[in-house]
């Protein structure tokens, strides 16, 4: 999912973090000379030093804000007014409560409807709600409880192709390579019940890479011109968005014509034939009752692409926390041991595997794959207390600062399952945000969460990690989603 996609300032690839333990200060003090703004910091030449420190280092910067000038930050960068918030209680307040009084951003919009279409990501308002009201049941826990199947057939396809090594053995991956193909195959699994060939799969891998981005270098564009104009980047984007389009459009024909090949699976099961069976029951008329073909499509190709990357860079972060962690990863593989022995996880095992989701909810509190909620526009006043954030200004959620902050999470920088543990201390609400909060929160967080606990149960089961070399953890850098700053080289070791 796009970090901060709506902020032309804060969003290159390339950001890098300097974990700062200094304590944050909790109470707010006017630094900006007018007294009716939060405070915030002096922002000489129209803001463009400050704009460039954003670019350069993202977290870092922005935890010195937070650092300097309290739980609501405010700042100007030429015309447009930026408002940051902190606080668990300002965040729900805002997100939850006043959900109706902002939109995501329209550059990022506008980037991302280019690629992807109008669909559930991409729209607002009404048609934002059908398209959520569709699409929802495809994501309940028990629907998602149904594509376990098609994942795990994904999974140890990837695993019989990857891991050759006998027992003992050990073979050197480049860990985020691994977890996007896995994650690429597991999405085209449930959406199709295809086993996608190689070649395509590949493609489609390929396509979203060039798609992403081309999306990350737009951001930064006042507009992107037409189709028929060139522009940067303009030849390969259409290319990989053919790609992509075409290979979904010929599994929703196929389907359509009743001609998919029973053999390749349950086809009842998959995502794409709740699509086309999905029914609107609040819609005024028939033909807004159902989607038509382009929003299947257009919604196949969010999906797609929503629910690969995060997935693929949550795991790679919890491969390496494991790497480096041996004591918690033989915790998650005794656990695994008890509930599993040696046969695949049913849905029901998963709520067993506590010591599984907790390493997985803290790798996702240290490394948030998106650690930026989409940057909001404000469309009324919204008030916080003593301030007002005014309708036109952006209003962002900076994730991973919150959860890097020691008031919600002691020891914020360290890794510690156990605070996900059942029985744990309270986290306040609003102070854990991995799949954002409020109406728009992800609407495939159960689907996430199960995906990545099979792989993550799968590999554990199977290998040992260990890292390659005493670096330590890689700090993590914004691309489209939160990457480690290296490519992640781990040795994986036969059991
Ligand atoms: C670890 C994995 C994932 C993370 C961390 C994640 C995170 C997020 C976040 C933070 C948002 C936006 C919230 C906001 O701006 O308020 C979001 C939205 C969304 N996510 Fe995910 N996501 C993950 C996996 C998935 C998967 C697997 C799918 C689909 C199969 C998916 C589909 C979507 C869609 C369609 C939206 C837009 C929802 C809307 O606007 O109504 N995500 N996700």
């Amino acid at each position: 999912m796009g970090d901060n996609p709506g902020s032309r300032l804060r969003t290159p690839a390339g950001m890098t973090h300097e974990p700062d333990q200094t304590r944050i200060r909790m109470t707010n003090t006017a630094s900006h000379p007018n007294k009716t703004f939060p405070p915030g910091p002096p922002t000489p030449l129209f803001g463009l030093l400050l704009a460039q420190e954003l670019v350069a280092n993202a977290l870092g910067a922005v935890q010195r804000l937070q650092r300097e000038h309290g739980d609501v930050l405010y700042f100007r960068i030429l015309q447009e007014s930026f408002y940051y918030l902190f606080s668990p209680e300002q965040i729900r307040t805002a997100i939850v409560e006043r959900a109706d009084d902002h939109i995501r951003h329209e550059r990022a919009i506008d980037v991302f409807t280019q690629i992807y279409g109008a669909n559930v990501l991409t729209t607002e308002g009404e048609a934002w709600k059908r398209q959520r009201r569709i699409l929802m049941p495809g994501f309940l826990p028990k629907k998602v409880a149904g594509y376990l199947g098609l994942m795990t057939a994904a999974t140890n396809d990837n695993l019989a192709s990857w891991f050759t090594q006998g027992k003992g053995e050990s073979i050197t991956i480049d860990v985020g390579n691994f977890t996007r193909k896995v994650t690429v195959d597991v999405i085209l699994r449930v959406l199709f019940s295809h086993q996608t060939s190689e070649t395509d799969s590949f493609r489609a891998l390929e396509a979203t890479l060039t798609l992403e981005h081309q999306s990350m270098r737009e951001l930064y564009w006042p507009k992107t011109p037409p189709d028929w104009m060139p522009y940067p980047g303009r030849t390969a984007k259409l290319r990989a968005k053919d790609v992509l389009q075409k290979l979904i459009s010929d599994r929703i024909a196929v389907r359509r014509a009743g001609r998919a090949s029973r053999s390749e699976g349950d086809d009842n099961t998959d995502y794409l034939a709740m699509l086309l069976s999905a029914q609107d029951d609040e819609a005024q008329n028939k033909s807004a009752a159902t989607l038509s073909n382009d929003e299947i499509r257009d919604n196949c190709m969010v999906i797609f692409a929503a629910g690969h990357d995060t997935t693929a860079t949550a795991l790679t972060w919890w491969i390496a926390l494991m790497a480096q962690h041996s004591e918690y990863a033989s915790k998650v593989r005794q656990e695994i041991a008890e509930v599993l022995g040696e046969r695949m996880p049913a849905a029901e095992d998963f709520a067993k595997l506590n010591w599984l989701n907790a390493t997985l909810k803290e790798a996702l509190r240290l490394y948030p794959p998106a650690p930026l909620l989409f940057v909001r526009r404000v469309t009324q006043d919204i008030t916080l207390g003593e301030w007002t954030i005014p309708k036109g200004s952006n209003l962002s959620v900076p994730v991973w600062h919150v959860h890097h902050d020691a008031r919600w999470f002691p020891e914020p920088d360290t890794f510690q399952p156990e605070r996900f543990l059942p029985g744990a201390p309270d986290i306040p609400r609003g102070a854990y945000l991995p799949f954002g909060t409020g109406p728009r929160v992800c609407i495939g967080q159960h689907f996430a969460m199960m995906e990545m606990a099979l792989i993550a149960a799968l590999l554990i089961r199977a290998f040992d990690f260990t890292p390659t070399d005493d670096a330590g953890m890689p700090k993590p850098k914004i691309a489209m989603v939160l990457q480690p700053e290296r490519a992640l080289r781990i040795n994986f070791t036969r059991r």
